[in-house]
């Protein structure tokens, strides 16, 4: 994790700045009034920088030894937020193997520089746990930074850099788990490393083992979980201020590995199915930077934790389980696993929740669905809603944020494609629009009066392509920011 500063003078040997284009014309983009821009223009050009995002030239000089210029796109009198986290982080990412640097990126408002401490703090990692006799190879990431600003030194200032730094490593911490393979990834450790954490940060939690989830009647998690060697878990955390202005309850889908079960999973891709834990690992992170950030809201987060695994007992097609709460599912497709787990735990939160006094927004964050990817990409993820108003709602706080959502609607006329013809409902309904009939599907276990998001995640969460911006390969850390930024605006 990168520390972060910030004061108005350069302090080491590397200075990051901005360089933006217009009309094929360069312009310095920074918060260093000192800088020479117009021999240091001549070089960019000399060089062939163009200013487009993503790029980064590195300039030998003689104080600072190095200036790192990195590309904002398009000339604009203000940047938005989101380029300037995406340039730093960029920039940061360039900087493996160096221990510190200024940071002189343009900004004029404290949203800018926050944006800016966010991009170092998210670029700022690697993921090494797994290397041997090739981890001497791996450049650390940088160290620390020093942000160049007027706006760092006032108490705002400084709250957006303690803001930061907790955002990133909770953000890292699901990056992590994404990245750790199934092998040293269970039900079981998930629940245990996540305790370790809650318990140091003074939150409670408590873990549902197998056995108790059996006998409480969670179909839905020991159904999937039921053909795997590494046995199911539901982990609950919650953390419970004094006097919350409001109540919400997360929920996370956390299979630890999906191969699909019996509907057998093809072998080409089936290793990114490591991340299919992502939304457990995003509510419990959500809720520790809650905590740390003493936001006045009460949380309580369920990880329904399971491994989808082939196996003399795992769940046939055709079988019927019965979720928490009696409603019985046909499983037609064993792939289909992760809303039978969501389904136990969103029942459960409602049920824990009403006893609390009643919910205010119930969340559940799922790598649910391929059809999220057919819709919207590999980065952008979808938001579906029983209530307009908390979407919206979610919708601004990703303004805030700068990750990609976007709204989908659940249309009622997909509903009968789940209908079972020996069950209550089929995990499975129509191919076309598959991303809504898995919301359809997880509707049904939300009471109407309670105001519901679900966000599937399913691409965004795990990059299998190349490092962009603040986005490091493998886990992403997906959802963690919005949702922060979503309880901050209650
Ligand atoms: N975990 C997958 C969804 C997924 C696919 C996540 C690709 C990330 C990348 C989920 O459990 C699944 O297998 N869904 C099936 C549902 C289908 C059988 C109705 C799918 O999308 O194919
Ligand atoms: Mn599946
Ligand atoms: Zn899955």
């Amino acid at each position: 994790m990168a520390t972060l500063k910030s004061s108005e003078k350069q302090s080491s040997d590397i200075l990051v700045i901005g360089l933006s284009q217009k009309a094929g014309k360069l312009t310095i983009e920074s918060s260093n009034s000192t800088l020479n821009a117009k021999s240091l223009l001549a070089t960019l050009e000399d060089l062939g920088a163009t200013g487009k995002s993503e790029e980064v030239t590195k300039v030998p000089f003689t104080s600072p030894r190095m200036i790192v210029v990195v590309g904002l796109g398009e000339s604009e009198k203000e940047f938005s937020s989101e380029t300037l986290r995406r340039a730093a982080g960029c920039a940061t990412r360039s900087l493996a193997g160096h221990k510190v640097a200024d940071f002189a990126l343009p900004h004029k408002n404290s949203a800018q520089f926050a944006a800016i401490a966010e991009g170092i703090a998210l670029g700022a990692y690697n993921f090494t746990d797994f290397r041997g006799s090739t981890k001497i190879d791996q450049k650390a990431p940088l160290n620390s930074a020093n942000i160049i600003s007027k706006i760092g030194g006032s108490s705002e200032g400084k709250a957006s850099l303690k803001r930061a730094e907790i955002i990133a490593a909770q953000t890292h911490l699901v990056r992590n788990l994404v990245n750790t393979p199934p092998s040293h990834l269970t039900p079981d450790s998930f629940s245990q490393t996540m305790k370790k954490i809650a318990t140091s940060l003074k939150l409670k939690s408590e873990i549902y083992t197998h056995t108790v989830l059996k006998s409480k009647g969670f179909g839905g998690i020991t159904g999937v979980g039921q053909g795997s060697a590494n046995p199911p878990r539901l982990f609950h955390v919650s953390y419970s201020p004094a006097k919350p202005k409001a109540r919400i309850a997360l929920v996370g889908k956390g299979i630890t590995f999906d191969s699909g079960g019996l509907a057998l999973k093809p072998a080409a891709g089936m290793e990114a199915m490591k991340s299919d834990m992502a939304g457990a690992a995003s509510i419990v992170a959500t809720i520790f930077a809650a905590a740390q950030l003493k936001l006045p809201i009460a949380i309580d987060g369920w990880a329904a934790l399971a491994e989808n695994m082939v196996s003399d007992t795992a769940q046939r097609p055709s079988d019927v389980i019965t979720i928490y709460g009696g409603k019985t599912i046909e499983v037609l497709n064993p792939d289909a696993e992760g809303r039978l787990v969501l389904a136990d735990a969103l029942v459960k939160a409602q049920e824990v929740g009403k006893k609390a006094g009643g919910l205010d927004a119930l969340i559940d964050v799922a790598t649910l669905t391929g059809a999220q990817g057919i819709a919207l990409g590999t980065r952008t993820a979808a938001v579906m809603t029983n209530n307009e108003e908390l979407s919206d709602k979610f919708m601004k706080a990703t303004q805030v944020s700068g990750e990609l959502f976007w709204p989908m609607p659940l249309p009622e006329e997909l509903r009968a494609s789940l209908d079972s013809p020996v069950a209550d409902m089929a995990n499975i309904g129509d191919r076309q629009g598959g991303m809504l009939v898995a919301g359809l599907f997880l509707k049904e276990f939300v009471e109407p009066s309670v105001p519901w998001i679900h966000l599937d995640i399913a691409f965004p969460a795990f990059n299998d392509r190349g490092a962009h911006g603040y986005t490091s390969v493998g886990g992403t850390g997906v959802s963690v920011r919005s949702l922060i930024s979503l309880l901050e605006s209650f």
